[in-house]
Protein backbone atom coordinates (compact mmCIF):
# COMPACT_ATOMS: atom_id res chain seq x y z
CA UNK A 1 0.00 0.00 0.00
CA UNK A 2 1.20 3.31 -0.67
CA UNK A 3 0.68 6.07 2.07
CA UNK A 4 1.27 9.44 2.01
CA UNK A 5 1.88 11.97 5.08
CA UNK A 6 1.63 14.79 5.54
CA UNK A 7 3.94 15.68 8.41
CA UNK A 8 3.86 18.92 10.79
CA UNK A 9 6.93 18.95 13.23
CA UNK A 10 5.22 22.06 15.12
CA UNK A 11 7.30 23.46 17.88
CA UNK A 12 9.08 22.65 21.39
CA UNK A 13 9.32 19.23 21.58
CA UNK A 14 6.91 18.35 18.24
CA UNK A 15 10.19 17.97 16.11
CA UNK A 16 11.50 15.52 18.44
CA UNK A 17 8.86 13.20 18.78
CA UNK A 18 7.70 13.31 15.45
CA UNK A 19 11.05 12.34 14.48
CA UNK A 20 10.73 8.84 16.38
CA UNK A 21 6.81 8.23 14.98
CA UNK A 22 8.15 8.23 11.59
CA UNK A 23 10.75 5.66 12.28
CA UNK A 24 8.38 4.09 13.51
CA UNK A 25 6.11 4.12 10.61
CA UNK A 26 9.01 3.65 8.19
CA UNK A 27 9.91 0.43 10.13
CA UNK A 28 6.11 -0.65 9.75
CA UNK A 29 6.14 0.01 5.89
CA UNK A 30 9.74 -2.08 5.77
CA UNK A 31 8.20 -5.08 7.57
CA UNK A 32 5.11 -5.26 5.88
CA UNK A 33 5.64 -4.26 2.52
CA UNK A 34 4.24 -0.69 2.31
CA UNK A 35 5.66 2.83 0.62
CA UNK A 36 5.57 5.70 2.96
CA UNK A 37 6.26 8.85 1.23
CA UNK A 38 6.30 11.41 3.80
CA UNK A 39 6.20 15.27 3.28
CA UNK A 40 7.07 17.78 6.02
CA UNK A 41 5.35 21.35 6.52
CA UNK A 42 5.64 24.11 8.84
CA UNK A 43 2.99 24.73 11.37
CA UNK A 44 2.67 26.89 14.28
CA UNK A 45 5.30 28.87 16.13
CA UNK A 46 7.84 26.88 13.22
CA UNK A 47 5.49 28.70 10.45
CA UNK A 48 5.35 31.92 12.07
CA UNK A 49 8.76 32.43 12.76
CA UNK A 50 9.67 31.36 8.88
CA UNK A 51 6.63 32.54 6.22
CA UNK A 52 4.54 35.11 8.57
CA UNK A 53 1.75 32.95 9.44
CA UNK A 54 0.79 29.92 11.81
CA UNK A 55 -0.59 27.88 9.07
CA UNK A 56 0.41 28.37 5.33
CA UNK A 57 -1.58 27.71 2.17
CA UNK A 58 1.14 25.48 1.10
CA UNK A 59 0.51 23.66 4.67
CA UNK A 60 -2.87 23.43 4.16
CA UNK A 61 -2.98 22.30 0.58
CA UNK A 62 -0.07 19.72 1.07
CA UNK A 63 -2.51 17.81 4.21
CA UNK A 64 -5.65 18.23 2.10
CA UNK A 65 -3.36 16.13 -0.30
CA UNK A 66 -2.05 13.35 1.83
CA UNK A 67 -4.09 10.63 2.98
CA UNK A 68 -3.06 11.32 6.68
CA UNK A 69 -1.67 14.41 8.98
CA UNK A 70 1.09 13.25 11.54
CA UNK A 71 1.38 16.28 13.85
CA UNK A 72 3.62 16.61 16.66
CA UNK A 73 2.66 20.16 18.82
CA UNK A 74 2.49 23.59 18.68
CA UNK A 75 2.99 26.67 20.73
CA UNK A 76 5.55 28.39 23.06
CA UNK A 77 5.82 31.37 25.23
CA UNK A 78 7.73 33.66 22.46
CA UNK A 79 4.15 33.42 20.74
CA UNK A 80 1.91 34.16 23.93
CA UNK A 81 2.30 37.86 23.17
CA UNK A 82 0.58 37.23 19.77
CA UNK A 83 -3.54 37.84 19.26
CA UNK A 84 -5.88 35.22 18.83
CA UNK A 85 -5.83 34.58 15.07
CA UNK A 86 -2.02 35.26 15.08
CA UNK A 87 -0.84 32.55 17.88
CA UNK A 88 0.53 29.20 16.57
CA UNK A 89 -2.46 27.44 18.11
CA UNK A 90 -4.32 28.66 15.15
CA UNK A 91 -2.36 25.94 12.99
CA UNK A 92 -4.21 23.13 14.99
CA UNK A 93 -7.93 25.22 14.87
CA UNK A 94 -7.75 25.95 11.65
CA UNK A 95 -6.63 22.48 10.37
CA UNK A 96 -9.57 20.55 12.16
CA UNK A 97 -11.97 23.32 10.93
CA UNK A 98 -10.85 23.40 7.66
CA UNK A 99 -10.68 19.94 7.00
CA UNK A 100 -14.01 19.43 9.46
CA UNK A 101 -12.70 16.86 11.78
CA UNK A 102 -15.35 16.74 14.13
CA UNK A 103 -14.46 13.76 15.91
CA UNK A 104 -11.28 13.39 18.21
CA UNK A 105 -10.66 10.27 19.49
CA UNK A 106 -8.21 10.32 22.58
CA UNK A 107 -8.19 6.15 23.90
CA UNK A 108 -6.87 6.50 28.04
CA UNK A 109 -5.33 3.57 28.38
CA UNK A 110 -3.66 2.40 31.76
CA UNK A 111 -0.94 -0.19 30.58
CA UNK A 112 0.02 -2.99 32.87
CA UNK A 113 3.66 -2.32 33.25
CA UNK A 114 2.60 1.64 34.32
CA UNK A 115 0.82 0.93 37.30
CA UNK A 116 3.66 2.60 38.95
CA UNK A 117 3.22 5.60 37.59
CA UNK A 118 -0.43 6.03 37.69
CA UNK A 119 -1.00 8.62 40.38
CA UNK A 120 -4.41 7.25 42.06
CA UNK A 121 -4.07 4.88 45.01
CA UNK A 122 -3.94 0.85 43.81
CA UNK A 123 -7.52 -0.10 44.82
CA UNK A 124 -8.34 2.54 42.55
CA UNK A 125 -6.38 1.62 39.64
CA UNK A 126 -7.19 -2.16 40.42
CA UNK A 127 -10.27 -1.66 38.39
CA UNK A 128 -8.29 -1.42 35.34
CA UNK A 129 -8.45 2.29 33.09
CA UNK A 130 -9.30 1.36 29.68
CA UNK A 131 -11.53 4.66 28.25
CA UNK A 132 -12.19 6.46 25.01
CA UNK A 133 -12.67 9.71 25.32
CA UNK A 134 -14.67 10.97 21.76
CA UNK A 135 -14.15 14.63 22.07
CA UNK A 136 -16.44 17.23 19.61
CA UNK A 137 -13.81 18.87 17.66
CA UNK A 138 -15.04 21.54 15.51
CA UNK A 139 -18.41 22.84 17.18
CA UNK A 140 -18.90 24.67 20.71
CA UNK A 141 -17.21 27.66 22.47
CA UNK A 142 -13.66 27.15 20.54
CA UNK A 143 -15.34 27.86 17.15
CA UNK A 144 -18.52 30.12 18.47
CA UNK A 145 -18.61 33.81 17.98
CA UNK A 146 -16.45 35.86 20.13
CA UNK A 147 -15.48 39.33 20.67
CA UNK A 148 -15.04 42.31 23.20
CA UNK A 149 -17.33 45.14 23.69
CA UNK A 150 -18.14 47.15 26.51
CA UNK A 151 -19.95 45.82 29.38
CA UNK A 152 -21.66 47.30 32.94
CA UNK A 153 -17.88 46.21 33.91
CA UNK A 154 -15.96 47.96 31.57
CA UNK A 155 -14.22 46.61 28.70
CA UNK A 156 -16.04 42.62 28.73
CA UNK A 157 -14.48 39.47 26.02
CA UNK A 158 -17.13 37.07 25.48
CA UNK A 159 -16.81 33.61 23.62
CA UNK A 160 -20.10 31.34 22.71
CA UNK A 161 -20.71 27.86 22.91
CA UNK A 162 -23.24 26.49 20.79
CA UNK A 163 -24.36 23.09 19.23
CA UNK A 164 -26.26 22.39 16.37
CA UNK A 165 -28.56 19.25 15.97
CA UNK A 166 -26.56 17.53 12.92
CA UNK A 167 -23.55 18.57 15.22
CA UNK A 168 -24.21 16.39 18.21
CA UNK A 169 -26.15 13.56 15.95
CA UNK A 170 -22.67 12.77 14.27
CA UNK A 171 -20.68 12.74 16.88
CA UNK A 172 -22.82 11.25 18.68
CA UNK A 173 -22.95 8.57 16.43
CA UNK A 174 -19.48 8.18 16.15
CA UNK A 175 -19.87 7.07 20.58
CA UNK A 176 -22.12 4.96 19.61
CA UNK A 177 -20.31 3.05 16.97
CA UNK A 178 -17.23 2.78 18.86
CA UNK A 179 -19.17 1.64 21.69
CA UNK A 180 -20.63 -1.12 19.72
CA UNK A 181 -17.10 -2.53 19.14
CA UNK A 182 -15.76 -2.16 23.21
CA UNK A 183 -17.97 -2.88 26.24
CA UNK A 184 -21.16 -1.08 24.59
CA UNK A 185 -21.30 2.23 27.53
CA UNK A 186 -21.74 5.24 26.15
CA UNK A 187 -21.14 8.64 29.29
CA UNK A 188 -22.16 11.06 27.14
CA UNK A 189 -21.11 14.30 29.85
CA UNK A 190 -22.66 17.97 29.77
CA UNK A 191 -24.12 20.77 31.98
CA UNK A 192 -27.65 20.52 31.30
CA UNK A 193 -28.29 21.66 34.62
CA UNK A 194 -27.15 24.85 33.31
CA UNK A 195 -26.52 25.55 30.13
CA UNK A 196 -29.00 25.55 26.88
CA UNK A 197 -26.94 24.26 24.57
CA UNK A 198 -26.07 21.24 26.89
CA UNK A 199 -30.09 20.66 27.21
CA UNK A 200 -30.11 20.24 23.24
CA UNK A 201 -27.07 18.21 23.43
CA UNK A 202 -28.57 15.68 25.76
CA UNK A 203 -31.71 15.01 24.00
CA UNK A 204 -29.89 14.60 20.42
CA UNK A 205 -28.09 11.79 22.21
CA UNK A 206 -31.07 10.51 23.16
CA UNK A 207 -32.88 10.05 20.14
CA UNK A 208 -29.64 9.15 18.39
CA UNK A 209 -29.22 6.02 21.44
CA UNK A 210 -32.70 4.79 20.50
CA UNK A 211 -30.79 3.43 17.20
CA UNK A 212 -28.47 1.51 19.50
CA UNK A 213 -30.82 -0.82 21.74
CA UNK A 214 -27.70 -2.89 22.47
CA UNK A 215 -25.71 -0.05 23.92
CA UNK A 216 -26.38 1.60 27.35
CA UNK A 217 -26.06 5.42 27.48
CA UNK A 218 -25.70 7.21 30.70
CA UNK A 219 -25.68 11.25 30.94
CA UNK A 220 -23.65 12.95 33.45
CA UNK A 221 -22.73 16.10 34.41
CA UNK A 222 -19.33 17.85 33.70
CA UNK A 223 -18.15 18.77 37.30
CA UNK A 224 -19.16 15.22 38.58
CA UNK A 225 -17.53 13.16 35.31
CA UNK A 226 -14.28 14.89 36.73
CA UNK A 227 -14.54 13.73 40.31
CA UNK A 228 -15.77 9.94 38.97
CA UNK A 229 -12.74 9.97 36.60
CA UNK A 230 -10.45 10.15 39.82
CA UNK A 231 -12.87 8.32 42.11
CA UNK A 232 -13.51 5.31 39.96
CA UNK A 233 -12.30 5.41 36.28
CA UNK A 234 -13.17 1.64 35.65
CA UNK A 235 -16.92 2.80 35.44
CA UNK A 236 -16.51 4.29 31.69
CA UNK A 237 -16.24 2.54 28.30
CA UNK A 238 -17.03 5.69 26.16
CA UNK A 239 -16.70 9.01 27.05
CA UNK A 240 -18.49 11.35 24.47
CA UNK A 241 -18.55 15.46 25.31
CA UNK A 242 -18.14 18.67 24.11
CA UNK A 243 -15.17 20.43 22.68
CA UNK A 244 -14.09 22.21 25.71
CA UNK A 245 -15.50 19.77 28.18
CA UNK A 246 -13.35 16.90 26.09
CA UNK A 247 -10.06 19.17 26.06
CA UNK A 248 -10.52 19.45 30.03
CA UNK A 249 -11.41 15.73 30.56
CA UNK A 250 -8.98 14.31 28.12
CA UNK A 251 -6.01 15.94 30.48
CA UNK A 252 -7.35 14.40 33.20
CA UNK A 253 -7.72 10.97 31.66
CA UNK A 254 -4.28 10.70 30.59
CA UNK A 255 -2.56 11.71 34.12
CA UNK A 256 -4.04 8.58 35.39
CA UNK A 257 -2.78 6.55 32.93
CA UNK A 258 0.47 7.47 34.57
CA UNK A 259 1.51 10.39 32.04
CA UNK A 260 0.11 12.69 29.49
CA UNK A 261 3.15 11.71 27.48
CA UNK A 262 0.95 8.22 26.76
CA UNK A 263 -2.10 9.63 25.24
CA UNK A 264 -2.25 9.32 21.45
CA UNK A 265 -5.36 11.04 19.27
CA UNK A 266 -7.02 10.63 15.82
CA UNK A 267 -8.98 13.62 14.38
CA UNK A 268 -11.55 12.18 12.02
CA UNK A 269 -13.89 13.71 9.52
CA UNK A 270 -16.65 12.50 6.59
CA UNK A 271 -13.33 11.15 4.61
CA UNK A 272 -10.65 8.89 4.76
CA UNK A 273 -8.47 12.08 5.35
CA UNK A 274 -7.07 12.13 9.64
CA UNK A 275 -4.72 13.82 11.97
CA UNK A 276 -2.82 11.96 14.24
CA UNK A 277 -0.94 14.34 17.24
CA UNK A 278 -0.44 13.55 21.28
CA UNK A 279 -2.79 15.37 23.51
CA UNK A 280 -0.20 16.99 25.02
CA UNK A 281 1.68 20.58 24.46
CA UNK A 282 4.88 21.25 23.28
CA UNK A 283 6.90 21.13 26.97
CA UNK A 284 9.45 24.20 25.66
CA UNK A 285 11.35 23.19 28.43
CA UNK A 286 12.12 20.07 27.75
CA UNK A 287 12.70 20.97 23.82
CA UNK A 288 15.52 19.06 21.60
CA UNK A 289 17.27 17.52 24.91
CA UNK A 290 16.42 14.35 24.21
CA UNK A 291 13.88 14.14 27.21
CA UNK A 292 10.06 14.32 25.71
CA UNK A 293 8.62 11.21 25.87
CA UNK A 294 7.56 9.60 22.02
CA UNK A 295 5.15 7.26 23.24
CA UNK A 296 1.73 9.85 22.31
CA UNK A 297 2.98 10.40 19.04
CA UNK A 298 3.95 6.93 18.51
CA UNK A 299 0.55 5.91 19.60
CA UNK A 300 -0.82 8.29 17.47
CA UNK A 301 0.78 6.47 14.07
CA UNK A 302 -0.63 3.27 15.68
CA UNK A 303 -3.81 5.26 15.53
CA UNK A 304 -3.01 6.50 11.95
CA UNK A 305 -2.41 3.25 10.69
CA UNK A 306 -5.38 1.92 12.26
CA UNK A 307 -7.87 4.57 11.04
CA UNK A 308 -6.65 6.24 8.15
CA UNK A 309 -5.49 3.08 6.69
CA UNK A 310 -7.32 0.06 7.66
CA UNK A 311 -3.99 -1.49 8.36
CA UNK A 312 -5.23 -3.34 11.72
CA UNK A 313 -2.34 -5.93 12.24
CA UNK A 314 0.29 -3.06 11.56
CA UNK A 315 -1.23 -0.66 13.84
CA UNK A 316 -1.67 -3.77 16.59
CA UNK A 317 2.13 -4.66 16.04
CA UNK A 318 2.65 -0.89 16.79
CA UNK A 319 0.81 -1.09 20.08
CA UNK A 320 2.34 -4.26 21.11
CA UNK A 321 5.83 -3.13 20.35
CA UNK A 322 5.40 -0.19 22.83
CA UNK A 323 4.13 -2.89 25.37
CA UNK A 324 6.95 -4.83 25.64
CA UNK A 325 9.42 -2.05 26.02
CA UNK A 326 7.12 -1.02 28.12
CA UNK A 327 7.28 -4.45 29.95
CA UNK A 328 11.21 -4.46 29.66
CA UNK A 329 11.29 -1.60 31.95
CA UNK A 330 12.32 1.45 30.18
CA UNK A 331 10.99 4.53 31.00
CA UNK A 332 11.11 8.23 29.88
CA UNK A 333 11.47 10.61 32.65
CA UNK A 334 7.89 11.15 32.43
CA UNK A 335 6.46 7.34 33.58
CA UNK A 336 9.98 6.52 35.33
CA UNK A 337 9.92 4.84 38.76
CA UNK A 338 12.49 2.94 41.04
CA UNK A 339 14.19 -0.30 39.55
CA UNK A 340 13.05 0.73 35.73
CA UNK A 341 16.18 2.10 33.05
CA UNK A 342 15.66 5.53 32.12
CA UNK A 343 16.30 6.81 28.11
CA UNK A 344 15.92 9.47 26.08
CA UNK A 345 13.18 10.58 23.32
CA UNK A 346 15.87 8.80 20.67
CA UNK A 347 16.24 5.66 22.42
CA UNK A 348 13.20 5.18 23.41
CA UNK A 349 12.12 5.39 19.89
CA UNK A 350 15.12 2.96 18.56
CA UNK A 351 14.13 0.49 20.79
CA UNK A 352 10.30 0.56 19.74
CA UNK A 353 11.46 0.14 15.93
CA UNK A 354 14.03 -2.65 17.79
CA UNK A 355 10.96 -4.18 19.13
CA UNK A 356 8.83 -4.34 15.98
C1 LIG B 1 -5.50 19.80 22.69
C2 LIG B 1 -4.85 21.12 22.96
C3 LIG B 1 -5.43 22.17 22.03
C4 LIG B 1 -6.92 22.24 22.33
C5 LIG B 1 -4.78 23.54 22.12
C6 LIG B 1 -3.29 23.49 21.91
C7 LIG B 1 -5.41 24.52 21.16
O1 LIG B 1 -4.97 21.46 24.29
O2 LIG B 1 -5.42 19.30 21.56
O3 LIG B 1 -6.09 19.24 23.62
O4 LIG B 1 -7.33 22.95 23.25
O5 LIG B 1 -7.67 21.59 21.63
MG1 LIG C 1 -5.81 19.93 25.51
Amino acid sequence: MQLSIAVLPGDGIGPDIVKEAQSVLERVAEKFSHRIECQQYDAGGAAIDKLGEPLPEKTLAGCRASDSILLGAVGGPQWDHLSGSDRPERALLGLRGALELYANLRPAVLYEPLREACPLQADIAAGGIDIMVVRELTGGIYFGDRGRRQGRYGEEAYDTEAYGEAEVERIARTAFDIARKRKKHVTSVDKANVLESSRLWRSVVVAVAGEYPDVTLEHMYVDNAAMQLVRDPSQFDVLVTTNMFGDILSDEASMITGSIGMLPSASLGKERLGMYEPIHGSAPDIAGQDKANPIATILSAAMMLRYSFGLAAEADAVEAAVSEVLQAGYRTGDIASAGTTLVGTRKMGQLICEAL
